[in-house]
């Protein structure tokens, strides 16, 4: 096969983690599945960027920056001139969600798969905002666009859903979607740290978004809940169509209260089939007991509970957040589409 081309846009601790897993996975890509590359370029906002289409020294960036003197190649390229390039076969992207624009991330997707190049990304506006366009494209060119990382970070979900529960019909689909919040109410409840002081260790472990209000008012769950309506059940969702209500209200009280009841309060964001067919989708503070799996949900880590017609109650439980967790997903899209790229050439 020949050597998959690949840019980085967005070298936070999700793209950093996605190089680091990468670098680390080389030998394992090539032996066990025929999967050789050379990143010719990465571009952060921040950071600089550097493009070079005989490949840059991946350890270099990790160990300094774009901008190490020892890296040979074009500087000051745009995101937007990166994707342009021939020499560029799949773009890895991870910049920040902007649910309300769409932001950057929606037009690198538009023209990554437009221009017909592979598009992985973490960041939950495009496929929110713009599913069916964007599939759409990439039906079109033949080109894969994976999001696996939006939902559960590196935990399986999406590729569980699709691939792991085939001809499944789900009766309702129900989670901790939010690590951030889960995390702030953990430590609420263990600890008696107040919400402000759990955010900042939210924050100061990569765990919670550049606008930490979109984790603490529901709107990454919304994101989430959307992506799964759309991607597992079909529908063509948007966020409006989702009852939203954050952790705006919870205090320490309620944690507390919560507590001498044995249950806890959970984010969960969730997707019930109505009996005319439809869908609900909510996003809401909940009290749960011991018997429901998301009572056990601690700290970062999500869960997704799928209700099938087929195999009843599966649950999945893992890392939900972080910069290692996430690029693993991305690193997971990578392999899928490079089985897909292998049916197709
Ligand atoms: N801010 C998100 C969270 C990151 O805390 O879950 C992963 O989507």
């Amino acid at each position: 096969m020949k050597k998959l081309r690949i840019a980085v846009i967005g070298l936070g601790v999700v793209g950093t983690g996605f190089l680091t897993l990468l670098d680390e996975k080389k030998e394992v890509l090539e032996d066990k599945y025929d999967l050789t590359y050379d990143v010719v370029a990465v571009c952060d906002k921040m950071r600089g960027s550097i493009y070079n289409p005989d490949g840059l020294d991946v350890s270099l960036i990790l160990k300094e920056s774009p901008m190490a003197d020892g890296l040979e190649g074009t500087r000051g390229l745009s995101s937007f001139d990166i994707i342009k390039k021939p020499e560029v076969d799949v773009v890895i992207e991870a910049t920040p969600t902007n649910l309300k624009t769409g932001g950057v991330g929606l037009e690198h997707a538009r023209r990554a798969l437009s221009a017909g190049k592979h598009f992985i990304s973490t960041n939950k506006a495009p496929p929110a905002i713009a599913y069916k366009e964007l599939t759409d494209i990439a039906k079109n060119n033949n080109v894969y666009y994976g999001f696996e990382g939006t939902i559960l970070s590196g935990t399986p979900a999406i590729s569980l859903a699709i691939h792991g529960l085939p001809a499944s019909e789900f009766k309702s689909i129900r989670g901790v979607l939010n690590g951030t919040t889960n995390f702030i109410l953990e430590r609420m409840e263990n600890d008696g740290m107040d919400f402000d002081e759990a955010l900042l260790l939210a924050q100061s472990k990569g765990y919670a978004e550049a606008d930490p209000s979109s984790d603490i008012d529901g709107w990454d769950v919304c994101a989430k809940v959307v992506i799964m309506a759309n991607n597992m059940l079909g529908s063509n969702m948007t966020p409006d169509d989702v009852e939203v209500r954050g952790l705006r209200n919870i205090g320490l009280s309620d944690v507390e209260a919560a507590k001498k009841k044995k249950m806890r309060i959970k984010m969960v964001g969730s997707l019930t089939r109505k009996d005319n067919g439809g869908i609900k989708a909510c996003v809401v503070p909940e009290l749960v007991d011991r018997s429901d799996p998301l009572y056990h949900v601690h700290g970062v880590t999500n869960a997704l509970v799928f209700d099938t017609d087929t195999t009843d109650t599966v649950t999945v439980m893992g890392p939900g957040a972080g910069g290692r967790s996430a690029g693993y997903a991305m690193l997971y899209d990578l392999v899928e589409m490079h089985r897909h790229r292998k049916r197709l050439y």
